[in-house]
């Protein structure tokens, strides 16, 4: 007999309801409120062999292919730095010929370091990761976090100085900022690329303990305090492996050491072999030229995998890091959908460009020039009108705009004083061009000469060191002249690393340094000029007299065949001069202000643990507002083993009216005291007596403290 229809209606549409609410759920992975790593395994198990292989290469020039049936977008990188790159390709490196691919040009990293300011590099980062995001991107490629070995690293302008604390408390901010935009930042290069002379094959040598101590501290900060999610490999070899497949740098130490948890992306080309890689660490091979499913990491790795070479668990882990870095960063959710050069961006570049300038010297007060008192200026220099946005090679971007030097104080003062320009001298600059600055220059009330490098090759710029440290295109002659023509003359430098000053310091009363100062830099720098902002930025890298002076020269440790010894050790920069008692051109931490500031009353308390908290008095003694970074460093009285004479462990800037005065404490952990023991492995704080050290520049210590510590421990 059948059953009623009104029986059975309820069941078939029970029955049909079933698959279909199962249909309509959607999947764990795709559940914002669901666990990352539950997200994460759910979406792995999901994926066939060939798939997890997809998220492991390129399939463009900055992306790798997405998995549509799961509804994994492509993934996209860019470079760079301070500021998103222009498009590409996708697959050449041939420009796209955009519209839409301008970008926010910030100062680049050295300025950025030369700050001094935590808060500003968290909105330089913000900055980034706002801007990455509304042109579509994923990772960006950037901070470059390695230390300014030697003057002549045609990179250096990428990189936040010599110092490891410095650099990692200002890459740890930035960090912060991008990836609070769902950006994942990818921190370079990973590691001890300090050159880029040979940088495809140098082999880097050098003790576990100045490894631990110089070169790795920033990476470490950015992983475990910054939380960044992708780290790029170097291209060079270290103790005789590619970083793309150092085990002892990707495996012993990032991932197992120090818990990273997400992707080590190869530098561009970077990928050797396929077995070497997979089991040395890399997460993600990009940039390599060849086609793409000739990739190590493609069909050769899918290959080795059927052959049984390679365990499905060891490709398992390497796509689950890539989906992790994908969830956490909001790939598969709602992501903001960002924003680009807005009054805040525009703000941030200026700021940044103005905290960055360091006023070197400033004799008889030249600077600031009140254009009340003045009738002309003579503007000379190319640098003064050079657009610098779009050189360095992986750095370069489309700005929105730049204001040139010569255009910020045009804009400035331009309206009430004669300014006149004169290029003086450049690559373009024709026999009569020096004559005619010199003529301006002995015409005009004050000479300004913009000069420095740029980002040609062989200057400030990726592939190639620089040769000399000296100013090229003749212009210590053109100073020496200008300056004989005009004494006002003030010398203000664009460049990314050191540079020599022959035969014309002593003869000009200011010199201002500007870095590459992004796209606000010529308002920036005319307010610095014209003294409606004070200088506050302090040197991130000595400058040294002469070349021969800095370690790895004085050590004819560059450029050896093949193998790079750094010989100087853990004397890098500031180290170096000051334990070795040479006199620098200008020291790490130098940079003067229009007022004065007094430090008093240094007091050192203990902590708990073997920890220490400084505190002292900064008083703006001077008559106009302005900011100083007071610097901390450590000297430990008798070491176990060898130390550089002073560390740098801390800093605060500190902003203070005329007349105001401030108690400055800067915290020490128990780490400020330690040094690595190769023997133990491990950081360890000795039971010593410590001297703490705070001034104004590495070499302008104007207060000291005791400490002691009486325990020896073990410092993770
Ligand atoms: C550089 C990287 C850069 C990559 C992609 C490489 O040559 O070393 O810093 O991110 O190219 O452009």
């Amino acid at each position: 007999m059948k059953p009623p229809l009104r029986l059975l209606l309820p069941l078939l549409a029970a029955a049909l309801a079933a698959p279909l609410a199962a249909a309509d759920a959607p999947p764990l992975y795709r559940d914002p409120s669901q666990p990352v790593e539950a997200r994460v395994e759910d979406l792995l198990r999901r994926l066939t062999l060939e798939e997890k292989v997809s998220l492991l290469h390129a399939d463009s020039k900055f992306s790798t292919a997405g998995i549509p049936r799961l509804g994994i977008p492509e993934r996209w990188m860019s470079d760079g730095p301070h500021g998103v790159r222009e498009e590409i390709g996708p697959y050449t490196w041939a420009k796209a010929g955009r519209t839409d691919d301008f970008s926010t040009y910030l100062p680049v990293a050295t300025a950025l370091a030369a700050t001094w300011n935590p808060d500003l590099a968290r909105a330089y980062g913000t900055t980034i990761g706002q801007e990455a995001r509304k042109r579509g991107k994923d990772i960006m490629l950037g901070p470059g976090l390695n230390i300014q070995r030697t003057p002549l690293c045609g990179r250096n302008f990428e990189y936040m100085g010599e110092d490891p604390w410095l650099t990692s408390r200002m890459a740890v901010a930035s960090v912060l900022g991008a990836q609070a935009q769902d950006i994942a930042s990818c921190v370079k290069h990973f590691a001890a690329n300090n050159q880029e002379w040979e940088r495809r094959k140098v082999d880097v040598r050098m003790d576990e303990r100045t490894l631990r101590e110089i070169y790795l501290p920033a990476f470490r900060a950015v992983v475990q305090e910054g939380h960044a999610w992708a780290v790029m490999s170097a291209y060079n070899k270290f103790r005789g492996e590619y970083c793309s497949q150092n085990g002892h740098l990707l495996n012993d130490i990032l991932k197992k050491e120090w818990g990273f948890p997400g992707i080590v992306v190869s530098d561009w080309a970077a990928t050797h072999d396929t077995l070497g890689s997979a089991f040395g660490g890399l997460d993600v091979e990009m940039g390599s030229d060849l086609p793409w499913q000739d990739f190590y990491f493609a069909g050769p790795l899918l290959a080795a995998v059927r052959r049984g070479e390679v365990p499905e668990a060891l490709i398992d882990d390497k796509a689950r890091r890539s989906l992790r870095v994908m969830i956490a960063t909001h790939v598969l959710d709602a992501r903001p959908p960002g924003s680009i050069n807005t009054p805040a961006h525009q703000g941030t570049a200026r700021k940044v460009a103005e905290e960055a300038i360091v006023l070197l010297k400033n004799e008889g007060r030249a600077l600031p020039l009140d254009p009340g008192r003045l009738r002309s200026i003579a503007v000379i220099g190319e640098n003064a009108v050079r657009l610098q946005a779009h050189g360095g090679e992986s750095s370069e971007l489309k700005a929105f705009y730049e204001v040139s030097p010569l255009e910020g104080i045009l804009r400035r003062v331009g309206a009430r004083l004669n300014v006149t320009y004169a290029a003086g001298y450049g690559k373009s600059a024709d026999p009569g061009a020096l004559a005619r600055a010199v003529e301006a220059a002995r015409a005009a009330d004050v000479a300004i000469v913009v000069g420095g490098l740029n980002h040609d090759s062989g200057f400030d710029c990726e592939g190639a060191d620089r040769t000399s440290l000296a100013l090229p295109y003749g212009q210590d002659e053109l100073i020496r002249q200008v300056s004989a023509a005009n004494p006002r003359t003030i010398v203000v430098l664009v460049n990314g690393s050191p540079v020599t000053m022959d035969g014309w310091l002593g003869r000009v009363p200011a010199l201002v340094e500007a870095w590459y100062p992004g796209m606000e830099g010529g308002n920036a720098l005319a307010a610095v000029l014209f003294g409606d902002v004070n200088p506050s930025g302090k040197l991130p890298c000595t400058f040294p007299r002469r070349l021969e002076d800095s370690p790895a020269h004085a050590l004819h440790a560059y450029v050896e065949e093949g193998v790079e010894e750094y010989k100087e050790g853990l004397l890098v920069g500031y180290r170096w001069y000051d334990t070795k008692g040479i006199e620098p051109l200008f020291p790490f931490g130098f940079g003067l202000s229009y007022t004065r500031f007094d430090y008093s009353d240094l007091a050192v308390a203990p902590g708990p643990g073997g920890t220490a908290v400084a505190s002292f008095t900064l008083t703006n003694s001077g008559a106009r507002a302005g900011a100083e970074v007071a610097e901390l460093y450590v000297h430990e009285e008798r070491p176990r083993l060898e130390r550089p004479e002073k560390e740098l462990k801390g800093f605060r800037k500190v902003y203070l009216q005329p007349g105001e005065s401030r108690r400055v404490a800067i915290a020490l952990a128990a780490r400020a005291f330690a040094y690595y023991d190769p023997a133990r492995p491990g950081w360890v704080a000795q039971a010593d007596d410590f001297r703490i050290l705070v001034g104004s520049s590495s070499r302008d210590i104007r207060l000291q403290g005791a400490f002691r510590r009486t325990e020896t421990a073990a410092v993770p």
